[in-house]
């Protein structure tokens, strides 16, 4: 069949791809990231018309297909497995992406350590650090390896060699936008160079049956030829997250082949690398001493895990110009609705004020039905006047003023009990089970103001 060679270009930071240069990608606005990318198509595809004929040797009756038990890796590291679905399945492809700085390196050096007792080998690949600086971080994580196996290598086909020659139980690559494939154009971290090399890594993964990690940069915005467009590729994506600043780090599973996605685990970075958080509620609330204005507490739930948090207002006149509406940890159009929701139907004049909301902990949170503790700690600061710190508020806010159901309440209320909390501000809902904490079931947001 005739190859025709085309020339097309692409930009670096969204994948889309047009048939003349410009300065501007007109896909996602960024400037000069269009470059030249080779593309070939073949005849069929520019309009001839040929036979093929059906290949029926492929077709599958489903009926005979066997079932499939995946045998999976263990890391040792309870909240890992869990996130992954007991264990990293051998021949699957996973990426961990996250900010610079995050961590990543961190958490896949200490799953390689935690390992070692399997006494074979492992395999650990970077293109961006050398052997002695792994090994500093190493000696941070007290982690004296025996059986682990460093390459510093950037080229793909080298890798995909090496995986299959030494055959570790487990290899990372760390990080996916540092190396390339000699058989594709393109510099290396161009959108172009790292699909491929994903691609490569992928039928290494399979064709050994050996898990593969990959670990990949992401920007804030989640973009810069980024892990964002290698998620259809790669069996797992799990993105760990949190405020540098802080010591809570968290994974999240976004996608899962092998397991549920939307599982979370929560690790602290400490002067010895990562450390579970097995008790997140207690973890979270244990800086709450003292009674302050705009501070609430509500649970939050996510995948399998639910555990209290504690969220503050800060509301204040405005200096100049229109009120502000700042958040750290929170959706700051859910903080714009919410307001606009407590002016109108609570009748409290949030017109003149700045509003700054804070998540403790550095946690990124978009549940909803955080809404109702959210507008609790607004009215409370506003007034000034303290929640109790023994009250858990949970519930979505409608457009009406209303307090709509939330999902797993039962689940939240167990979590607040355990941790023995007095009272609960819930949705009015039918509960199955009997409870201990004091409940209180509201209907509208004026109901919130006579508890508050
Ligand atoms: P790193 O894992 O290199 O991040 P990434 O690979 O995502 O770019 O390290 C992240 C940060 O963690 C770094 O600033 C140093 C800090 N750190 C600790 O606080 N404790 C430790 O034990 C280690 C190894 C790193
Ligand atoms: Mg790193």
């Amino acid at each position: 069949m005739p190859i025709k060679k085309n020339t097309i270009f692409a930009c670096s930071k969204c994948g889309s791809q047009t048939p003349k240069w410009s300065g501007r990608c007109l896909n996602c606005g960024a400037w000069g990231t269009i470059a030249e990318d080779v593309s070939t198509v073949n005849a069929s595809a520019t309009g001839q018309i040929t036979k093929v004929k059906f290949n029926d040797q492929k077709l599958i009756d489903f009926q005979n297909v066997a079932h499939q038990k995946f045998t999976r890796l263990k890391t040792g590291i309870d909240e890992l497995d869990n996130l992954f679905g007991s264990g990293i399945v051998k021949g699957s492809l996973s990426l961990i992406g996250g900010e610079p700085g995050i961590g990543k390196s961190t958490l896949v050096l200490q799953i390689l350590k935690n390992l070692e007792g399997e006494n074979s080998p492992l395999l650990y690949v970077s293109g961006e650090e050398s052997a002695e600086q792994v090994k500093l971080r190493a000696e941070r994580l007290n982690y004296q390896p025996k059986n682990l196996k460093f390459l510093s290598e950037t080229n793909v086909e080298q890798i995909s060699a090496a995986i299959a020659e030494i055959k570790p139980i487990l290899a990372i690559i760390d990080s996916i936008q540092t190396i390339y494939s000699a058989e594709v154009i393109g510099e290396t971290g161009a959108i172009s160079q790292i699909r491929a090399c994903t691609v490569k890594l992928l039928q290494a993964a399979k064709k050994n049956n050996i898990p593969v990690i990959i670990t990949g940069h992401v920007t804030k915005d989640g973009a810069v030829a980024g892990p964002k467009t290698l998620e259809h590729l790669v069996d797992v994506v799990a993105y760990l997250e949190g405020d540098k600043y802080h010591g809570f780090r968290v994974l999240r599973t976004v996608k899962n082949r092998f397991g549920s996605t939307n599982e979370i685990a929560i690790f602290e970075m400490t002067g010895a690398g990562l450390i579970e958080v097995k008790n997140p509620s207690q973890a979270f609330l244990q800086t709450v001493t003292t009674n302050l204005p705009g501070s609430a507490i509500s649970c939050f739930c996510e995948g399998t895990r639910s555990f209290l948090v504690e969220i503050q207002a800060l509301v204040s006149p405005v200096l100049f110009g229109y009120p502000q509406r700042k958040t750290s940890g929170f959706d700051s159009n859910r903080l714009q609705m919410l307001s606009a929701v407590i002016a109108k139907r609570a009748n409290l004049n949030l017109n003149t004020q700045d509003i700054h909301l804070n998540v403790v902990g550095g946690f990124k949170i978009k549940e909803p039905a955080l809404d109702l503790a959210v507008a609790a700690a607004i009215i409370s600061a506003l007034k000034n006047k303290p929640l109790d710190r023994q009250t858990v508020i949970i519930g979505e806010i409608g457009l009406g003023g209303e307090i709509r159901q939330v999902q797993n309440l039962e689940r939240r209320l167990s979590e607040a009990e355990k941790l023995n909390f007095s009272t609960a501000i819930i949705p009015a809902a039918k509960l199955l089970k009997n409870f201990k904490i004091k409940i209180f079931q509201i209907k509208t947001l004026t109901d919130l103001l006579d508890k508050i």
